[in-house]
């Protein structure tokens, strides 16, 4: 190993003050650990998508990825027992005069164990056949004391209909699957929140699963039905809205639009009002997504703030076949919509200019000079 690969990092009492710390030789990011009297040194870049290994913790002496917890030893750069085929480059360290020194040349290469793709990464490829409709259900209640739900029962109307046209269709009751809250690793970095969610890959159990392949690879229209509840969506929509953060983020980090030549209706209903900033916000999230929207794309019913009968609101969606029809036709515009899509054989999937778009800097920012 050539002594001229030997780089000051730091002093001893400064390094020594943490058991992980993040530098930077020459140009190769590092973590240092200090742990029991000695020193360890490997690459400060996560095997998994690229995490700051310096800015992560110890556990014994693994040190642990501060964004999706993968661990590597802190000397030897090997992954955790099991795993020690997924390592990161060590490097050599020493101290001189107070001084700590990492040769940059690495002492040990970085290796990685192949981990099969989650199915959810497969590439998007429309199955052939017709328009497939997928129902989204966000309202909650008791299993065991099923109640009638209005958004439910007109969202059951929509897929009928849809049904009745030789479509395949499917509904997912949000409140039949487990799933975990958005862990924030977004918050962490644009990076650290992964498609599929970091959630999906790690915990076989969470059941989103069943939305997003639903909305990013099978369905060709989605048709979400709320009610509303202290003026917003239902909290479930909520859950599920942040657990897609991964979907939009896709667009952020790398330009790519998972959500192609898809449509989505909304179905709202409750018996306060505020139809508006419901519609408003899930229009603003799908579009977002990558959704298009039909003419007049949701259906309401709400009997407004000074109405505080529910069962009157529960028997005017029962009995109303205005509503009904007017979600049979909510449904054939989109379908009609998606149908259009389909058959578009223009730019439909090509890259959209990113000035103006959400987490774009214009290129005035970037050079300094915007007003
Ligand atoms: S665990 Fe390190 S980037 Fe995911």
């Amino acid at each position: 190993m050539s002594n001229e690969s030997w780089q000051d990092v730091g002093s001893v009492e400064e390094l020594s003050k943490r058991e992980v710390s993040e530098v930077t030789a020459g140009r190769t990011k590092l973590a240092v650990t200090f742990k029991h009297g000695t020193w360890g040194a490997v690459s400060g870049v996560c095997n998994h998508v690229g995490g700051p290994l310096g800015q992560g913790h110890c556990d014994g002496d693994y040190l642990v990825c501060p964004w999706h917890n993968w661990k590597f030893h802190r000397t030897t750069g090997l992954g955790e027992p099991g795993y020690e085929k997924d390592a990161v480059p060590s490097h050599a360290i020493k101290v001189e005069g107070g001084r700590v020194l990492v040769n940059t040349t690495p002492a040990s290469p970085r290796s990685r164990l192949p981990h099969p793709p989650h199915p959810l990464a497969r590439r998007l490829e429309r199955e052939p056949g017709g328009v497939r409709v997928a129902g989204i259900s966000t309202t909650v209640m008791d299993p065991n004391l099923p109640r009638y739900s209005t958004s439910e029962a007109l969202l059951e109307v929509a897929l009928e209909h849809a049904k009745a046209q030789g479509l395949e269709t499917k509904l997912i009751k949000l409140r039949e699957l487990k799933f975990r809250n958005c862990e924030g690793y977004y918050s962490k970095s644009a990076r650290a929140c992964t498609w599929p969610c970091s959630i999906t890959q790690a915990d076989p159990n969470d059941e989103l699963t069943a939305v997003y392949e639903a909305m990013v690879h099978w369905a060709d229209v989605i048709l979400l039905a709320t009610p509303i509840r202290w003026g917003q969506a239902s909290s479930l929509y909520f859950k599920m809205a942040e657990r897609l953060n991964c979907v939009q983020n896709q667009i952020t980090i790398s330009n790519r639009v998972l959500i192609q030549r898809k449509v989505v209706g909304f179905i709202i209903t409750g018996g306060q009002d505020n139809i508006q900033g419901v519609a408003g916000q899930l229009m603003a999230f799908f579009t977002e997504l990558g959704f298009h929207l039909p003419q007049f794309p949701f259906v309401a019913h709400s009997r407004g703030w000074t109405a505080e009968d529910m069962e009157q609101n529960v028997a005017e969606v029962r009995n109303s076949e205005e509503l009904r029809q007017g979600t049979r036709e909510l449904a054939d515009r989109a379908i009609e919509m998606a149908n259009a899509l389909l058959v578009r054989t223009d730019k439909a999937d090509s890259k959209t200019a990113r000035g103006g778009r959400k987490a774009h800097r214009l290129e005035v920012e970037r050079a300094g000079h915007g007003d």
